[in-house]
């Protein structure tokens, strides 16, 4: 099939090189010029594994394209979906100004039947205000269907999420649009859920809330296993192995960050709010969530006893390993807050660091880990890299001025550490 990306972010770029990967062609939309101009020679705004690869080789094929231009996309193509970005407005709730602009847009330039997918993640009722704003902005009588496919994949598996998902959710008001989103999707050989265009709306808010409800509610469990002095990954994997509850999503640390959790509780809580239900436990999953970062604060202090003056070494700069993302990093926040106490930061990350120069301010960013703590007093993870889990330690002792390591990833053995002459603190865990 013929079809348009409009929005090449994070999931409209994954969800285009992916679509082109299943025998489509795709044209990628942006109203950033200089975002592709960059993209027709193969140079991505972002890093995901597997990503540049797949578009240098379909844009050589033909079968991919980057364009400036709507309507050059919906004349070319029988799917138009919208994946622009849907931010925080300030208040919490979803700022729906692009999805809008794009969907008048897209209705001026309709000539002939077309599906309008909303991908990007908006709240509940979105599917009918896009039909509302199309159907006013078009010119004279055309036929289309709006549809809703939220996108559930995560950043750093981006790829294999979109070519092995556990399930596709395809909201939709007509049997012509189901008909033509399940030919879509039929390669993927997946379980499809078909609903209305509400419930697949709501189906990708709850899920996202739920995910971090499960981690807010381990960081909380782990709170009581550092005071009764349980082990939580102990806790965690015995719970996990209840299939009702499953292991995933049960690693305690920092708290969830990344641009989607925060921002997608906020407008949940938000739309809840005002559809007339206060969405208490939402609140709380997000207080739990800022408090585990001052909790690894008050740790370190613990520690350090006087952070002022004191070198802090920190490993990791991405919100979670494998991308380089920042958005609602634990570790820029953590940075943020061990500076104002007057604390001097180096640091590492393998892919982070040029967004984390734009953010912070007095940080000695390092060519490599070893660079990133030698002199220092403590060691912090702040990000579980694969890299960080191979260091060599014996060398780490010898830099560090002395043998401190906070884990807020808890992605070492506390009794290895011991042993290897540590004072080794983590999340959930007795200490070394
Ligand atoms: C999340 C969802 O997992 C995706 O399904 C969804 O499509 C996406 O949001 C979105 O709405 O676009 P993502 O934010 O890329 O994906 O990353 P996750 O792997 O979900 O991690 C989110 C945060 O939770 C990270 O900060 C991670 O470190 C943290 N986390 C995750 C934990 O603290 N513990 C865990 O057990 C799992």
């Amino acid at each position: 099939m013929n079809i348009a990306i409009i929005g090449s972010g994070y999931v409209g770029l994954v969800t285009g090189a992916c679509l082109v990967k299943l025998g489509n062609k795709v044209i990628c939309v942006d109203n950033d010029a200089k975002k592709i101009t960059a993209l027709k020679k193969g140079i991505l705004p972002i890093y995901e594994p597997g990503l540049e690869e797949l578009i240098k080789d379909n844009l050589k094929r033909k079968r991919l394209y980057f364009s400036s231009s709507i309507k050059e996309a919906v004349k070319a193509s029988e799917i138009i979906f919208i994946a622009v970005g849907t931010p925080d407005s300030g208040s919490g709730e979803a700022d729906l100004t692009g999805v809008e602009k794009v969907a008048s847009e897209i209705a001026v330039n309709l000539k002939e039947y077309r599906l309008i997918v909303e991908k990007s993640t908006v709240p509940v009722e979105t599917g009918a205000w896009l039909k509302k704003t199309v159907t006013t902005y078009i010119k004279g009588k055309v036929d289309f269907d709006i549809v809703s496919n939220p996108e559930f994949l995560r950043e750093g598996s981006a790829i294999s999420d979109f070519m092995h998902p556990d399930r596709i959710v395809i909201g939709v008001e007509s049997k012509r649009a189901k008909d033509i989103m399940v030919k879509l999707y039929k390669p993927l050989n997946a379980p499809v859920v078909v609903t209305n265009i509400k419930s697949a709306e709501l189906i990708k808010h709850a899920s996202n809330a739920f995910l971090a409800t499960k981690i807010s509610f381990i960081n909380a469990v782990s709170r009581i296993c550092d005071i009764a002095g349980a082990d939580i990954g102990e806790v965690s994997s015995g719970m996990g192995l209840d299939k009702r509850i499953g292991r995933s999503f049960l690693e305690a640390g920092l708290g969830y960050g990344g641009s989607c959790f925060p921002k997608d509780l906020d407008a949940f809580i938000s739309i809840a709010g005002k559809l007339g239900y206060g969405f208490r436990l939402l609140e709380e999953v997000k207080k739990v969530n800022e408090s585990q970062m001052s909790f690894l604060i008050a740790k370190i202090k613990d520690a350090l006893w006087i952070i002022k003056d004191k070198n802090i070494g920190v490993l990791g700069l991405s919100f979670k390993s494998d991308t380089d993302d920042i958005r609602h990093s634990p570790a820029i926040y953590l940075i943020k807050s061990l500076q104002k106490e007057g604390a001097f930061i180096k640091a590492y990350d393998p892919r982070a660091m040029e967004k984390a120069k734009v953010v912070l301010s007095d940080v000695k960013f390092c060519r490599n880990p070893y660079a990133a703590v030698s002199g220092c007093d403590c060691l912090l993870i702040a990000t579980g890299w694969d890299e960080f889990k191979k260091l060599d330690f014996v060398k780490i002792k010898k830099l560090l001025k002395r043998p401190l390591i906070v884990d807020g990833r808890n992605i070492y053995d506390p009794e290895k550490m011991g042993k290897l002459g540590f004072s080794y603190i983590s999340i959930g865990r007795k200490g070394a």
